[in-house]
């Protein structure tokens, strides 16, 4: 059976398996099962960049592409995040920090869950002179380093964590950020308004009004929204998004233990480089 993305479910027997906690919603999962179950699944894929993109590592140039040219349209802001150092969050073997992050900052650090990514992403980067910390954890146990970063990239993991851990994590993120820093998400969105679940690798595909609702709780604005052109057909629709701290950091810093709940209504401020139209008309149109 092929689902959204056109790749192959196998198995999917295993929904009606009560033996199996395969078979469990996702999205009702206990936390401990949800995160030790994608540990599970990503400690049988293999290092490679196929293994990253779920056999589809040859969409990884026109990805880096579209990656290069939003952060390129983030730098010419009026207010642009600076280029000093970048954190890769859910870096896989670091294929978005190897092939675009290293080209635009002085240094990155990168984040991931399993171990034997993290050591093949040190084989591949540790020589490399502006490569910094290779961090090994959960995004949901791990917090950045306070007002470190300009620019922190989430792509196609934050669908791993659950919405209270993805809340909290941007929350920190945030604190980690510099002045004028970004936090950068690109994953795969649902048009059927409702959630997908994948009980293969314990991970929930959001609707894009969901996310921007969730980044939004979180204390961020959205600051530009782009979706990915270019993929195959058959691909959940994939979009850019970079946010903002939507309060100065000292609100954040005496709300840090509690969830920021902001008006649900999605905004989307879109920063002026461009005349708005000419931005919009590309930003928000289907490609497929
Ligand atoms: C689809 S791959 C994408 C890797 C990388 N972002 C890229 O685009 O090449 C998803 C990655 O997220 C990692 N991951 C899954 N759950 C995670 C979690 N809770 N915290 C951090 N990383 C996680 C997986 O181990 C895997 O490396």
């Amino acid at each position: 059976m092929e689902d959204d993305r056109g790749v192959i479910v196998e198995n999917m027997s295993s929904w009606d398996d009560p033996e199996n906690s395969n078979c469990m919603s996702v999205e009702k999962k206990e936390k401990g099962a949800f995160y030790e179950d994608a540990a599970q699944y990503w400690s049988r894929i293999p290092a490679t960049v196929d293994g990253m993109l779920g056999g589809y590592g040859f969409i990884s140039k026109v990805d880096i592409q579209g990656s290069n040219l939003f952060l390129k349209r983030l730098f010419r802001l009026k207010v642009p995040p600076g280029n000093a150092r970048a954190l890769d969050c859910g870096a896989g073997i670091g294929r978005i920090t190897e092939h675009f992050l290293l080209n635009h900052f002085q240094k990155v650090d990168l984040v991931e869950q399993n171990p034997a990514f993290v050591n093949q992403a040190r084989t591949s980067l540790e020589s490399h002179k502006n490569m910094g910390n290779f961090y090994c954890a959960g995004l949901q146990d791990f917090t950045p380093e306070p007002a470190t970063y300009d620019v922190i990239w989430c792509q196609w993991v934050l669908g791993h964590l659950k919405d209270d851990d993805l809340i909290a994590f941007l929350h920190g993120c945030i604190l980690g950020l510099k002045d004028n820093g970004i936090i950068v998400i690109k994953e795969n969105t649902t048009t059927s308004g409702k959630l997908d679940e994948d009980p293969t690798d314990s991970s929930v595909t959001r609707p894009l009004e969901v996310l921007n609702t969730l980044i939004q709780q979180a204390g961020l604005r959205i600051a530009k929204q782009k979706r990915q052109e270019n993929f195959p057909r058959g691909l959940y629709p994939v979009y850019m998004i970079a946010t903002r701290p939507s309060m100065e950091r000292s609100a954040y810093m005496k709300n840090v233990d509690s969830t920021i709940t902001l008006p649900t209504e999605t905004r989307i401020a879109d920063e002026g480089d461009l005349p708005h139209n000419e931005w919009s008309a590309n930003s928000l149109s289907e490609c497929d």
